[in-house]
């Protein structure tokens, strides 16, 4: 899809159809709300009077302008109460009118950013939103949904602002585009989607995009003692990956920089403790915090902050077969220290035990983030609203709070007290890998911790719950099924640390 920035008077703009906000309880539109109502002769003044038209969060109603404007329909959409604003309402919203728009058969669309005190913020929220909206996995059917919208016009009356407005919009057709990308990798399935192809694919973006590109396979893991992370892979046919992205944002002589680390597991079987069949399929998206991770990276290498970013995503699937790693077995991570297995289903700790300890101890990043559907407990916990939040250092997870919630990627900072590590305590080995199903994602995150090098800010991101919706249905610019998070977190939180600096 073209997304571009137009200046003028959208009443006067020729295309398919036009999105306009509303606030809920508004009796006469303003702004270019008020401009297309004046042109349909106070149609929308009248659809609101009769209460046809509400202006309540999640709305979208669609005019026909019975050639009384250029355009062919007009959507307004609604923003809910304005005093409940925010910019992922605007986000939502755009996304809800460029949805109806694109429903009603509309290909080119004109986009009137909402609200806020901030042009430059508004336009990249509508400009995500209409991005992250449109976006659907239509690629395995015959059968081929209707028609696609080709271009998106954000349009700007006022042109003191339009500057700021191009601004915005290319900064969120990147980050749209990236949360996209992460939800094209997380759909497909796993026959399509291997380690081999994730890496592949990590590869052509690097090139792409400038970024220094590595995979450490599996003579090279061995070599370097990932003893977890190739315990996890021994059952499977398909080889594994540890795929590294490196941005020198800053130079090669300044600090490191951040760390980003995402679980890539390609397919969770769950391996010798095989899961149930129900809904096995959805492990196909194991590898999501990965698919983040790469997507991310993309956006950061396009928005060019000034800091050192790596990428690494332990990346490989989990099989049961003769030669898989079983209950009992112990494994030893990079760092030395050693994991009894007593699952082996809890399989993405084990990755991330080399894939952080590579991250913290060998490249020296700091602070690091990583994110993994690790736990099916996060979902009880938290369902499929927030991300649970656990650090190793109050800071930095707040800054990874903060900044998840103020994009429209919700997070909850969970607590690591020390006494939920006495349950992965193991009598043969440093740790076990699973601590029982009392406060499950905890202990997760736990064993992760321990290899994270000393000094070394942490903060895991459990996106079992929000990594994709489910059973649940379209909202706003969330679609079924991969959602992308949390890929504007990682670029945002890329963003504000050059900015810290
Ligand atoms: N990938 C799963 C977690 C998961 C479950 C993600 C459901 C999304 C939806 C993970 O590898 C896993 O199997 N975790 C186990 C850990 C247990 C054996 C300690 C779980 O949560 O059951
Ligand atoms: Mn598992
Ligand atoms: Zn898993």
């Amino acid at each position: 899809m073209n997304l571009k920035v137009e200046g003028g008077d959208v009443a006067a703009w020729k295309g398919d159809g036009i999105v306009v906000n509303l606030f809920e309880g508004v009796t006469s539109p303003v702004g270019a709300t008020s401009a297309v109502d004046k042109a349909l002769n106070g149609l929308i003044g009248k659809l609101i009077a009769s209460g046809d038209v509400k202006g309540k969060f999640g709305n979208a109603a669609i005019v026909h302008t019975i050639d009384k404007l250029p355009a062919a329909r007009v959507c307004v959409v609604g923003l809910g109460k304005e005093n409940e604003f925010t910019l992922d309402r605007a986000r939502h919203a755009a996304a809800n009118g460029a949805k109806a728009l694109r429903g009603a058969g509309a290909q080119k669309i004109a986009v009137v950013a909402a609200g806020g005190a901030n042009a430059a913020d508004a336009a990249q929220a509508t400009a995500e939103g209409v991005v992250m909206g449109l976006w659907r996995f239509p690629k395995y059917k015959g059968e081929k949904e209707n028609n696609e919208v080709e271009e998106a016009v954000i349009v700007e009356n006022d042109a003191a602002k339009k500057s700021d407005v191009e601004r915005g919009v290319a900064r969120g057709k990147i980050l749209g585009d990236a949360t996209n990308f992460a939800r094209d990798l997380a759909n497909e399935p796993g026959n399509a989607m291997t380690p081999t192809r994730l890496a592949e694919i990590a590869g052509e973006m690097a090139k792409q995009n400038g970024l220094e590109f590595f995979v450490i396979d599996r003579a090279k893991a061995k070599e370097l003692g990932m003893g977890s992370f190739l315990g996890v892979a021994q059952g499977s046919d398909e080889p594994p990956a540890m795929i590294v992205l490196r941005y020198w944002g800053a130079g090669k002589d300044a600090a490191p920089g951040f760390g980003i680390v995402g679980k890539g597991i390609t397919f969770d079987s769950g391996g010798i403790s095989l899961k149930p069949g129900e809904n096995m399929q959805d492990m196909k998206g194991d590898m999501s915090g990965g698919a983040a991770t790469i997507a991310a990276m993309s956006a950061i290498a396009q928005l060019k902050p000034k800091i050192n970013v790596t990428g690494v995503v332990a990346a490989t699937e989990n099989m049961p077969s003769g030669k898989a790693f079983k209950p009992g077995d112990i494994l030893r991570a990079m760092n030395g220290k050693t994991i009894e297995i007593i699952n082996t289903d809890a399989e993405g700790r084990l990755v991330l035990a080399d894939a952080v300890a590579y991250a913290s101890g060998t490249l020296k990043l700091s602070p690091i983030i990583d994110a993994a559907t690790l736990t099916g407990a996060m979902v009880i916990a938290l369902g499929n609203v927030r991300t649970g939040v656990f650090a190793n250092d109050d800071a930095w997870a707040k800054m990874v709070c903060d900044t998840g919630n103020e994009i429209g990627e919700k997070m909850w900072h969970m607590p690591m007290d020390d006494e939920y590590a006495e349950q992965i305590k193991s009598d043969w080995a440093d740790m076990k890998n699973t601590g029982g199903r009392p406060g499950g994602s905890i202990t997760g995150a736990w064993v992760i911790r321990n290899f994270v090098a000393d000094g070394t800010e942490w903060a895991h991101l459990d996106i079992a719950g929000t990594a994709n919706t489910g059973g649940g249905k379209d909202r706003g610019y969330i679609n079924q099924w991969g959602t992308g998070v949390p890929t504007r977190t990682f670029v945002n939180l890329a963003l504000r640390l050059a900015d810290k600096k």
